[in-house]
């Protein structure tokens, strides 16, 4: 869905103003000067769309629609199931989620329905279906909005059962799950499904399978969920795009899984800017733009941000000046296609009353943030040609849902935390350092387009992953596995005869024990003294290493790094193997963000790539690139506290300052044509 401009926009409720239309009145008029040509109706209006149960109420939201529709506002439509009215959880209770100890929610809240309901899943199809047919057709409707931020899990006596036929429809036969699950284990056996549980506090907890199952579970009934309302869409008779709302830092449902669904991936974005380096926040966000876009590898939304502060976050702090259009436009850089807030006014009362918004509870022009909200869209106007172009990533690194779950799931061998998002994280930096884009992979995605892929603490290998990597090196690609892979299968069974399992030869060694470091503990990777071996350019003389540390035994792996300290000093902590035409490297344990830095460097030299700076990226400052069908863009931002220069790429600058000195939060975007100067 290429709009052919970027959105601008967000949640509007004016479900909460229908008795003062003179408030209405003052949105558009201020949504015109802001540049808004988009805002997202309906996420919680279910109870003033159903008053009654059967009792529609539509012509409200319609006359609001015409008017942003003659006044060139494009809808987002959403689905009210986010939240449902009082009179359903009175007369159905059933739809009232249920938690691990069995204790059922009382009326109250939001996203806290039982998902597998069939009443709550009906009179979410009859609402849908209304919406449709009422409203679905109208030209300002561009996209669908399904439900808000899925999320959680219910224990209801309907999820149980759910849940158990999952299993039978995996296993089949009791005998195969109790195989699977390695029940023997402290007698656990099962005699037939109708004993399992979900995992419960006062329950079973010790079953890792178990608990990794009913993670998969409640990922896929969510997904199904989503599904039937997508279901519903289409029956109601609309073919119009569909998306839901993802969320930052999320591991309940498989996004990878889910994002298959949907037409367009968005997800709502709150940093906590300036409470550590503009820098530091910036990163862990771009992390995520990288994972949202990599879902559908093509433009998703930033579907929501803050124009202001938040009220939910331990400190109100307000965004300072530029910071704003500076995020907006991060989003953009990772290949956003739009950039749209929470919320376009602030609510009188209740929970989010001192939500930051577009307008607030003074809703005059000379307001500052909303001066800020016209600045970023008059940026997101000026840019307006970058709608549709593509994130071109020669690299990759793998991040799957599953492997966390099982990862962080197992006991052993760090309870405290296995540290692997940093683990992942730290090599996206490290490719992200030298502007390079990044694609965010799963264990299934095809890795074919790549040159180098980076794979942290793969700990459970799903069927086939081991062979995509075999290949991919095969083929000449550079893989780097690190520690702690290979270790269990798809139920967390362990693998016997070695780990990495099914790899022992592409990588050329086998990783035999694995030890457990305090938080207070580290090791070193070093040169090793020997100069025949650990030949490898770029590398310094040691780096500090914590967490784990995998003791590894070489065949025909060459050594690279030793470790510096313990019983183990001297043994391998880096390795390379020569397999067909490619090279599978081996990090042995988690090292300081330094290391990653300057190996990927290496391999990325060696490769040729070239990212979209020429030269270093100085500290602090972010570099990514689109390519669209007739040109390239480069972004480049300052998310230092002071003055930074940098180099500008050849080409028309489409927004910033045309001498590369880029203020505090100041930002430029370079076009380059494609013939003239191929990226
Ligand atoms: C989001 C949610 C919005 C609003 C916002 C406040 O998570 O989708 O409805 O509550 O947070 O930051
Ligand atoms: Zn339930």
């Amino acid at each position: 869905m290429n709009a052919g401009y970027l959105m601008h926009g967000g949640d509007y409720n004016p479900e909460q103003w229908l008795d003062m239309p003179e408030i209405l009145e003052t949105d558009i008029e201020r949504f015109l000067e802001a540049k808004i040509n988009t805002v997202t109706l309906g996420v919680f209006s279910w109870a003033k769309l159903e008053p009654q149960e059967g009792v529609y109420r539509f012509e409200w939201l319609e006359r609001i629609i015409d008017r942003l529709y003659e006044n060139g506002i494009s809808v987002i439509l959403s689905t009210p199931s986010g939240a449902r009215p009082h009179w359903m959880a009175d007369k159905y209770p059933e739809v009232l989620r249920v938690n691990g100890m069995r204790q059922r929610n009382l009326f109250g809240d939001r996203h806290n329905h039982c998902l597998t309901s069939p009443v709550y899943r009906e009179k979410v199809r009859l609402i849908d279906t209304q919406l449709v047919k009422r409203l679905g057709g109208h030209p300002a409707v561009k996209l669908w909005h399904i439900s808000n931020e899925f999320g959680g899990e219910c224990h209801c006596p309907l999820c149980q059962e759910a849940f158990r036929n999952w299993l039978r429809k995996k296993y089949k036969t009791i005998d195969a799950l109790n195989d699977g699950w390695c029940t023997t284990f402290w007698s656990h056996t099962y005699d037939n499904f109708e004993q399992v549980e979900s995992p419960s506090p006062i329950g079973e907890r010790s079953i890792m399978a178990l608990q990794l199952d009913w993670r998969r579970f409640i990922s896929d009934q969510t997904i199904d969920f989503m599904e039937s309302e997508i279901a519903a869409i289409r029956a109601a008779g609309s073919d119009k795009p569909v998306t839901t709302n993802l969320m930052y830092k999320f591991w309940d449902i498989d996004y990878f899984k889910m994002a298959e669904k949907l037409d367009i991936a968005s997800w709502d974005n709150y940093p906590t800017w300036h409470k550590c380096e503009e820098w530091e926040t910036a990163r862990d966000t771009a992390f995520w733009h990288d994972v949202i876009y990599s879902l559908k590898k093509k433009p998703f939304l930033l579907m929501e941000s803050c124009p202001g502060a938040t009220n939910w976050q331990s400190v109100s702090k307000l965004k300072k000046p530029g910071m704003l259009e500076a995020a907006s436009l991060q989003s953009i850089a990772h290949g956003a296609d739009g950039a749209m807030y929470f919320q376009m006014r602030k609510s009188r009362g209740s929970q989010e009353k001192f939500h930051g918004a577009v307008l607030d509870h003074y809703d005059g022009r000379e307001v500052r943030t909303f001066r800020e909200v016209c600045a970023t869209g008059k940026m997101l106007e000026t840019l307006g040609e970058v709608a549709g172009a593509r994130t071109q990533a020669n690299v990759a690194v793998v991040y799957d849902w599953e492997n966390h779950w099982a990862l962080e799931g197992s006991c052993g061998p760090r309870n405290e935390n296995m540290h692997y998002m940093e683990s992942v994280e730290k090599s996206w930096r490290a490719f992200r350092r030298m502007g390079l884009n990044v694609d965010i992979v799963n264990q299934k995605s095809s890795l074919e387009q790549y040159r180098i892929v980076a794979a942290p603490m793969q700990y459970l290998f799903h069927d086939g992953f081991a062979d995509r990597i075999r290949k991919f090196v095969e083929n000449g690609g550079t893989f780097v596995l690190t520690y702690w892979s290979g270790v269990v299968d798809e139920n967390d069974r362990c693998f016997l005869g070695g780990r990495p399992h099914g790899l022992m030869d592409v990588f050329g060694l086998r990783a035999e024990e694995i030890d457990g470091l305090y938080d207070w503990e580290e090791n070193r990777i070093c040169r090793p003294e020997n100069a025949g071996t650990g030949k490898i350019e770029g590398l310094k003389e040691q780096y500090r290493c914590q967490y784990l540390c995998d003791l590894v035994k070489p065949s025909t792996a060459e050594t690279l790094m030793v470790y510096g300290d313990d019983f183990y000093a001297g043994t391998p902590a880096l390795t390379v193997n020569h397999y067909g035409a490619g090279k599978a490297y081996y990090i042995c344990a988690d090292a300081e963000q330094s290391f990653y830095d300057d190996f990927y460097r290496t391999l990325v030299r060696e490769s040729g790539m070239t990212g979209a700076y020429e030269g270093e990226i100085p500290e602090g400052v972010e570099v990514t690139s689109r390519s669209g069908e007739q040109a390239d863009y480069v972004f480049i931002q300052n998310y230092n506290r002071f003055e930074t220069q940098v180099k500008l790429p050849g080409g028309e600058i489409l927004f910033g300052p045309a001498d590369g000195k880029l203020k505090p939060l100041e930002s430029v975007v370079v076009k380059r044509k494609k013939a003239q100067d191929a990226l």
